[in-house]
């Protein structure tokens, strides 16, 4: 088993099982994410999950290199394709995704935190895309989704010069939301998620949704994508069931129906 999975009620904690290669992308982490992607699909308790690594030295150090070094061209096609898939799962799944970077988060290991909602780091990690130097460009997302976070000379900067960024650099980046108190990442990325969880999830997935799919939309078609993920609510018994909870003075119940 490539990921430890943790079942926390509302909330699951899927914990990359690979200390010894830094938490790294082999083929067989990432076909096994794909299937809990599938397993979680239609998981409509499940309100969101808290991807992390093992261990307080890497995330994820990208690609497996020792196993790349092994695999043929059709191999790192196949392996690509995976990739691609599940970063895609991640950011059309209807739980919110929470990356607790841990530690080093490079190249496929930023790119899976790139996917994600929500990205919290320790202190002493380090983030960056170091491709270039490497004779490939960033192929799992990298070269849109972290124009699309941080804009574009931002982007730039990190990605031609494949420099590392710690913590503090990342946040004012906004390449990540948060920084985690020393040894607190575990409890802090958990709290984020929690109370993310609290939400009525047809909200969440209609929130996501609108915001990832408005950005590459021209305005008047982002806002009439944000008003039809909007109307999806409405009909919901989740805001009929807020609505009431704010009369009787109480925390709302929410079933995501
Ligand atoms: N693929 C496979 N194994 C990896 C790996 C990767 N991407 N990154 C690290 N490892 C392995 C090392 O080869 C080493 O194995 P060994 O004990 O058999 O020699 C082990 O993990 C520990 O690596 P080390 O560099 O000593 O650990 P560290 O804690 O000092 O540093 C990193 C961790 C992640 C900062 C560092 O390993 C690193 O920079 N890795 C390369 C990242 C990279 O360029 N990824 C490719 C992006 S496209």
């Amino acid at each position: 088993m490539e990921w430890i999975v943790e079942d926390l009620g509302a909330v699951e904690r899927w914990t990359i099982d690979g200390e010894a290669r830094r938490n790294s992308l082999s083929m067989a982490m990432v076909g096994e994410l794909n299937d809990h992607l599938r397993r979680v699909e239609e998981r409509r308790a499940l309100r969101c999950v808290v991807l992390t690594g093992k261990g307080d030295k890497a995330f994820c150090a990208g690609a497996d290199l020792k196993e790349r070094a092994r695999m043929s061209d059709d191999d790192v096609h196949a392996f690509h394709v995976a990739l691609r898939q599940a970063l895609r799962g991640i950011e059309s799944a209807p739980q919110v995704f929470v990356a607790a970077l841990n530690g080093a988060a490079l190249g496929g290991g930023l790119e899976l935190a790139l996917a994600c909602d929500l990205r919290i780091v320790a202190p002493g990690a380090e983030l960056g895309l170091p491709e270039v130097g490497l004779g490939i460009i960033p192929g799992g997302g990298g070269t849109q989704r972290l124009p699309r976070a941080i804009g574009v000379a931002r982007a730039k900067d990190l990605i031609l010069t494949g420099r590392r960024v710690g913590a503090a650099e990342a946040l004012a980046l906004g390449l990540v939301s948060r920084v985690s108190a020393p040894d607190k990442l575990r409890e802090d990325a958990l709290a984020l998620a929690e109370q993310v969880a609290r939400n009525a999830p047809v909200s969440l997935r209609q929130a996501k949704r609108a915001v990832d799919g408005g950005l590459s939309l021209p305005i008047e078609e982002a806002l009439d994508l944000e008003h039809r993920m909007y109307q999806d609510c409405v009909g919901t018994k989740d805001r009929v069931e807020a609505l009431r909870a704010f009369a009787e003075k109480r925390k709302p119940d929410f079933t995501g129906e």
